[in-house]
C-alpha cells in the first residue's frame, strides 16, 4: 500500500470512529432523557446531583477509613440531612442524602485519586421496610456511571453496626 491510501484508510478510520462516537452520544442522551435504556444496558440515575460540593456541606473531614485500609474519605451532607446528620438524630428525614467520597492516596486533595462515591439517600417510607427505607449506590465521580444500586454489599455493616444512628457509622 503507498502513502496516499494508508493515508486515507487512516482518514476512512477517523471518519468512521466519529459516527460511531456521534451515534453512542445520542444513544446515551435519549438514554438519559428518557431515565431507562433496553434492559441489556440500564441507565440508572444518580442519587447524588454533579454539583453536591458546592451544594452540600463537608459533615466529616478528611480521615482515613476503618473499612478498607489505605482510603481516606470525605462526607458530605445535603440540606435536609445536615443538621440531623451532625445531632446525630435517628431517624434522618426523609430527603437526606449523605455522600461518602473516597480517595485511594494518603489525603483528600487530588480529585484525580478520586475513585467512588459512596452514597446513602433515605427514601419515602415504603422503599425498604426492612433497612430505614435507605437507597445504597456506588457512583463513578468520573463519568457518574451508577456502579452498584443494591443495599447487598453495603447492609451487613450499616444495619449491624450503625443501628443507633439510623445506619450513619462515621464518628467524630
Ligand atoms: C465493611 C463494612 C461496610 C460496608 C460493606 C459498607 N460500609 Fe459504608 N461505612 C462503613 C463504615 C465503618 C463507615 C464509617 C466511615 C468509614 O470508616 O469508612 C461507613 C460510612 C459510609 C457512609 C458515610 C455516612 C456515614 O457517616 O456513615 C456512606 C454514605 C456509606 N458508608 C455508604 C455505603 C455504601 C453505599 C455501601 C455499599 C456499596 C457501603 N457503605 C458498604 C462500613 C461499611
Amino acid at each position: 500500500m503507498n502513502g496516499p491510501d494508508k493515508n486515507s484508510a487512516t482518514i476512512n478510520r477517523l471518519i468512521l470512529g466519529r459516527h460511531w462516537l456521534v451515534a453512542g452520544v445520542c444513544i446515551f442522551a435519549a438514554c438519559a432523557i428518557g431515565g431507562t435504556c433496553d434492559s441489556a444496558n440500564p441507565t440508572i440515575d444518580p442519587i447524588v446531583p454533579a454539583d453536591y460540593r458546592t451544594t452540600f456541606t463537608e459533615v466529616r473531614n478528611c480521615r482515613f477509613s476503618i473499612e478498607h485500609d489505605g482510603v481516606q474519605i470525605r462526607v458530605w451532607a445535603n440540606d435536609i440531612a445536615m443538621a440531623a446528620y451532625l445531632a446525630e438524630e435517628n431517624p434522618l428525614p426523609v430527603g437526606s442524602i449523605i455522600v461518602k467520597e473516597e480517595f485511594a492516596g494518603g489525603t483528600c486533595d487530588d480529585d484525580s485519586e478520586l475513585n467512588i462515591l459512596s452514597v446513602m439517600r433515605k427514601e419515602a417510607a415504603g422503599f425498604d421496610n426492612e433497612d430505614k427505607d435507605w437507597h445504597f449506590q456506588e457512583v463513578n465521580p468520573t463519568s457518574r456511571v451508577v456502579i452498584t444500586n443494591t443495599k447487598t454489599d453495603c447492609i451487613e455493616c450499616h444495619r449491624n453496626d450503625c443501628s443507633a444512628r439510623d445506619y450513619m457509622c462515621t464518628v467524630e
